[in-house]
């Protein structure tokens, strides 16, 4: 914003917060600065015909109508690889807390349960079998972490990869049914919407976990509930949702659930490296300076 606020004059959220006045001032609008939450919808696009970019601070853009943005001959950016690491690290987190329950844990120590005996077994997570939904840069960056815990590992994407040993499966059911812990981590929008459904956690197994660091549209959120209360899995570990910031309530009180308030790229070093490269997209978009990281469809051209 800093970087931003110096070489631009910023209207922020202004579409949002005050319609009338950015009807005004909308025809001026030279860039759009967007977060991975972000909605940058058609009807907004065709109000900006000076816009030169859509500059997404966050590698998932599934909130941006591409397709209306290349039809107004805006390209859109985002953040990839940058962020990759942080993101991989909390997975590897979210399995280890939900696997040893740590933050339950904590809560039993800080209550004073202690004394009254110890603290329920939890399940063995180096060795175990982890199945990857999504085995693009931050999948791979998960199993690379997940082989240092000797775990073996399984994935589904949209296709086979060639250059990697792991074990591939054709659908997210057929992967869950041979896994301790799924982890999600395609792309959100129309593609993926509920990829993860009751099918597949049943299939997962009332042993079985799900962790979601993608996006919550990936994942059928009342049907993930009503597994968790029912048994049909053992547990989750969720950093995304359906309607963030609401978290369902249902979820809140459940024992072997760890929720994170979509926090995977949230850390100083990384948010900067985000910052510092949306920045450098949206400067170049608006100078006609060639594109740092346009998203693929946007490549091209
Ligand atoms: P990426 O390199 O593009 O990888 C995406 C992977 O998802 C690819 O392997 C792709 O398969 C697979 N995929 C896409 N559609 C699928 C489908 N219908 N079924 C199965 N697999 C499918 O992206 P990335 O950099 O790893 O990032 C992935 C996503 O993580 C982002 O788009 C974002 O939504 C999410 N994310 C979340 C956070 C957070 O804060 N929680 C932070 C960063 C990113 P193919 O390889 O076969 O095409
Ligand atoms: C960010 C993300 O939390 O990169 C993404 O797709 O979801 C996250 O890194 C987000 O973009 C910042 O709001």
């Amino acid at each position: 914003m800093k970087a931003l606020q110096e070489a631009y004059t910023v209207h922020d959220c202004t579409h949002t917060t005050d319609p009338a006045a950015f009807e005004q001032l909308a025809p001026r609008i030279v860039a759009v600065a967007a977060t991975g939450e972000s909605l940058v919808p058609a009807d907004l696009l065709a109000r900006l015909p000076q816009a030169k970019v859509v500059s997404v601070f966050g590698v998932g853009y599934d909130g941006v109508d591409v397709s209306a943005a290349i039809r107004h001959g805006i390209p859109v950016t985002h953040t990839p690889d940058v962020l990759t690491d942080d993101v991989a690290d909390l997975a590897m987190g979210l399995v280890l807390s939900v696997g040893r329950t740590i933050p339950q844990a904590d809560q039993f120590v800080r209550q004073g349960r202690w004394p009254q005996g110890p603290i329920a077994l939890g399940k063995k997570v180096s060795g175990a079998r982890l199945g990857i939904v999504g085995l693009g840069r931050i999948g791979k960056a998960i199993a690379q972490r997940a082989q240092a815990f000797g775990m073996s590992i399984a994935y589904t994407a949209r296709s086979q990869k060639p250059d990697v040993g792991y074990t591939y499966y054709p659908t997210a059911a057929a992967l869950a049914a041979q896994v301790d812990f799924l982890v999600v981590i395609t792309p959100g929008g129309a593609g993926t919407r509920h990829l993860i459904d009751a099918k597949v956690l049943q299939a997962l197994g009332p042993q079985g976990y799900l962790i979601n660091v993608a996006r919550g549209s990936v994942v059928d959120e009342a049907a993930l509930v009503a597994a968790l209360q029912a048994g049909t899995i053992a547990g989750a570990g969720l950093d995304v949702y359906a309607n963030e910031p609401h978290v369902p309530q249902a979820l809140w009180t459940l024992p072997h659930v760890v929720l994170t308030p979509h926090m995977a790229s949230a850390t100083h070093e990384t948010r900067q490296a985000m910052a510092d490269l949306a920045y450098a997209n949206l400067h170049a978009g608006v100078t006609g300076a060639p594109l740092r990281t346009p998203v693929p469809e946007c490549a091209a051209r």
